[in-house]
Order: C-alpha cells, then structure tokens, then sequence
C-alpha cells in the first residue's frame, strides 16, 4: 500500500488534469449570459463527489445553486465543514490575458485560468485530499462535509439563505476555507480577519440627451463631471472616507496588534516595487498591512459616461456612471453605511443632476479567535507541510458568509489560503501555481489527520 505522499505524486497528474476540467467552465456569476456555465460547474463538482463515493446532492436556491455533499459519521471524530466556491469573477479585459482565461494553460510552473486561485483550485485541494484518503486508507480521519457554492463573488445571498435553515445539516465542529493566500512565497498563514464589504453603483442623467459641449456646457449639469465630483467628494487628501459617521463603529486597533503586523516580514518596498508604484499611499498615520488589512477604504471599481473612442469629442454626455466600495472592519454594518450614503449623497450632488444609488451586496468584516484547539491543529498541520510555522494574519478581502458560519452553527472558521498575493485573483491572467496546488492538497491532507486527533 503507498503511503500518503507517495499516493500524492502519483496522482499529481491526474490532480491537475482535473483541475483544468473544472477551469475549463467559465462560471461568471455575474454575468446572465454565463447562466448555463454556472450551472455545468455545479455538475461538474457534483459528479465529483458522487465518484468519490460521497452523497451529494445539488441545491436550488434563490440564485445559483449549492452542493451539499459529506461523508460518513467518524465516530469520536470531529466534523469539519469544508465551504468553497465554484462561481468566478468576470475575466474582462480578455485582451489583457496572455492565454485565454478559459483555456488553462501552463506556464513556468504555474496554471493559468480564472479561478485557478480563486477558487476552483484550492477548492479542489480539500476534495483530492479527502480522494488520498479514502483512496489510500479506505476512511477519512474526521467526518467531512462540504458546502460548495456559486455566488461568492456576487454576495451569496443564496447560501446564507441556504445556511440559515439548514444548521442543524450543516452542523459540525469548524469550519475550513481555502480562498485566500499564503502570508509570502514560503510562509503559510492561518487567517484570523476579512474585511466586509458594502458595494455600490451610481447612475447619473443631466440633460435628456448628449450635447454639444460648445452649445451647452456650462448652462446644464454635466453627468460626468457630476460622477467625478461624488466621486471625489468620497475621500479627502489625507485618505479619509467624508460620508458623515463613517467613521463611527470602527475598531481602531489596539496597539498590540499594530506591534504585531509590524513584527511580521513584510518588506513594503518590495511590495510596492512588485506593484510597479513609486510609493505608499492611503489613509494616513498607518503602515500598508494596516491600511490593509484593519482599516476601512475607499475603492472605485468603474466608471463610464461620455466619449471613449480614438481622438476628440467635444460632448456633454447626458448620463454617466461609476461603479465603488467601501472595504469594511468588523463591527461596521453595511446597511448602517448604505443608509449614511444615501442620506449624504443629494447634498454632495450638484444643482440639475439626477443621481440613482444601486446597492449591490453587503457583508460585514470578521475576525477569528485563535486561541481554538482547531487553530492549533491546522497550526501542526501547515507546519508539516509546508516546513515552516504559519504566521496569523488578516486579510484585505471579503467572504460575505464567514460571520454567518459563526452566528448560525457557533462554528469557528479556519482560513487557510494556499495561493499568493501575485496570484492575478479577479485580474488578467489569473494563475495557482501548481506546487501551492499540490501543497494544498498535501496540507489539507494533514489538516484532516490532526484534526481526527482531537476527540
Ligand atoms: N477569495 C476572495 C476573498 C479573499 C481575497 C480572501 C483575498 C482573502 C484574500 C473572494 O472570492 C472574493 O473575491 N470576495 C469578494 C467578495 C464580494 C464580491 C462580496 C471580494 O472580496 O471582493
Ligand atoms: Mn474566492
Ligand atoms: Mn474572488
């Protein structure tokens, strides 16, 4: 019989054959068109399971659907909840991608395709892992059962609608999630904070139609102008969001913590060198990792209105738009900050223009106790794996479910990421690369042993 590791690098191939299937589907949530991929993705993992031998069923909801799929009880064993998603972001601007973003394709070392890290692959890492053992030793050392969805990158409204009826079924011991990175190339992290996220459009008219700028401009409200201005009006010089109570529910963080991000190894000169920018900035008085990972921020994500074609157009256009977010920290509440938007806005709007505010999606920040025996275990675990003791970290990024997981099963979640931070998420030529894949799977391998340790 081989052992574990060995089982591991024989099967490395077929991992990744499996792995390019699953990113061969282009299951854009956002997007309508893209209904009948998300769709087929939910297949795809579902047909995956059912060879694995576990029971898995696809679930309806009121978006796109769920996979619920688990195996046997391991008595005096816990039970881990493995959450995911199947769903990715858009892959625009395709003419920006080097291979097309659906079409997986190798290069030094690494996979390229949307959704490679983020996040069919690390997905697929808890599910091959579980493969070796069942394969290997013919159990799994813990009960697991997995909650894949497909709407992560659009709010998943469906799965928390799904969880919150459904806790008793999805009861279990803690929660896994692998959607994230590592903390740098070699050290592996165990991720103790998100931050939530409050998500918005405006729509802007002025005139009934686009105008001769020569004509009219400077007797009527120019949309465009008027988005850039909101826009602008947002944030000050200083980095400081002006929403009037913004501010009010923020955490500031303690001393201990700032010592704490201070004392990891991040080199910012590096980082900002890797970004290709000359230097920081952001709001002021706080390092990158702070303004990071534990500060609230201001983003705009789109913006259109008016001529964008080759050479000039002299036009009032009669609408525009932008699309923008608010990075949030624990304790703010998106609908407390839609409610102060939406109140400041027609004051920071000029005289003639209509603004429409859409909300998208809103989900509170979260931070993770570690002082948990399942954070010690996924402690021994990634140290085996990957040769090195994780380092705790928070994150920038958003998953709008996790303090759901804790409100509605009294779970703890563990944020182990296995990518990295140059990884192209929600970027042209998204990539995993394949030795995080295969680390992944080797480290949730590890996690399922030393978590079967505990009774
Ligand atoms: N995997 C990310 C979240 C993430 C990014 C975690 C980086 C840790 C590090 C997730 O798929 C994501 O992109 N979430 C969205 C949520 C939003 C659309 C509601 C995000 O953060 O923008
Ligand atoms: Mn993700
Ligand atoms: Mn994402």
């Amino acid at each position: 019989m081989p052992t574990l590791d060995q089982y591991l690098t024989a099967h490395a191939a077929q991992f990744e054959a499996e792995l390019c299937d699953f990113l061969r589907i282009p299951s854009v949530s956002a997007d309508p068109a893209h209904k009948n991929d998300v769709e087929n993705a939910a297949q795809w993992v579902d047909a995956k399971f059912r060879k694995m031998g576990f029971s898995s069923e696809i679930i309806p909801t009121s978006g796109n659907p769920l996979i619920y799929a688990q195996s046997p009880e391991v008595p005096g064993a816990p039970t881990v909840l493995v959450y995911g998603h199947y769903d990715v972001q858009p892959a625009d601007p395709l003419e920006l991608w080097t291979s097309p973003p659906f079409e997986p394709t190798r290069r030094d070392g690494n996979l390229f395709a949307r959704g490679a890290t983020d996040d069919k692959g690390q997905v697929l890492t808890h599910i091959n892992s579980a493969q070796a053992w069942l394969d290997v030793h013919g159990r799994l050392p813990v009960r697991l059962k997995f909650l894949i969805e497909g709407e992560e990158e659009v709010g998943s409204q469906g799965a928390e609608e799904y969880l919150a009826a459904n806790a008793s079924r999805l009861a279990c011991d803690c929660v896994v999630i692998s959607d994230g990175c590592k903390f740098s190339r070699d050290i592996p992290s165990i991720t103790y904070g998100l931050r939530g996220i409050a998500y918005y459009e405006i729509r802007v008219t002025g005139p009934n139609r686009d105008l001769h700028s020569g004509s009219f401009g400077g007797s009527v409200t120019n949309p465009a102008t008027t988005v850039a201005r909101i826009l602008s009006a947002m944030i000050d010089r200083h980095g400081k969001i002006q929403i009037p109570g913004f501010y009010d529910d923020v955490v500031p963080l303690t001393e201990r913590e700032r010592q704490q991000f201070a004392a990891l190894p991040f080199d910012e000169a590096k980082y900002f060198a890797e970004l290709g920018v000359e230097r920081a900035f952001g709001e002021e008085g706080y390092s990158a990792l702070e303004r990071r990972w534990a500060r609230p921020t201001y983003d705009v994500c789109g913006l259109w209105g008016g001529y964008q074609g080759e050479g000039a157009k002299t036009v009032l256009p009669g609408k525009a738009g932008a699309k923008f977010s608010f990075r949030l920290v624990p304790n703010q509440s998106p609908e407390k900050i839609t409610a102060a938007l939406a109140r400041w806005l027609p004051e920071i709007t000029p005289p003639g223009a209509k603004v429409e505010l859409l909300d998208f999606h809103g989900s509170p920040g979260v931070t993770i106790p570690l002082e948990s025996r399942y954070v010690a275990a996924a402690a021994r675990a990634l140290e085996q794996a990957f040769g090195c003791a994780p380092v705790y970290s928070r994150e920038g990024g958003s998953i709008p479910i996790v303090g759901k997981f804790h409100e509605a099963l009294h779970a703890d979640v563990l944020l182990l990421g296995w990518g990295q931070d140059d990884d192209n998420a929600h970027s042209p030529n998204e990539k995993f690369s394949l030795a995080d894949y295969h680390c992944g799977i080797k480290a949730s391998a590890r996690l399922w042993e030393e978590l079967g340790k505990l009774a």
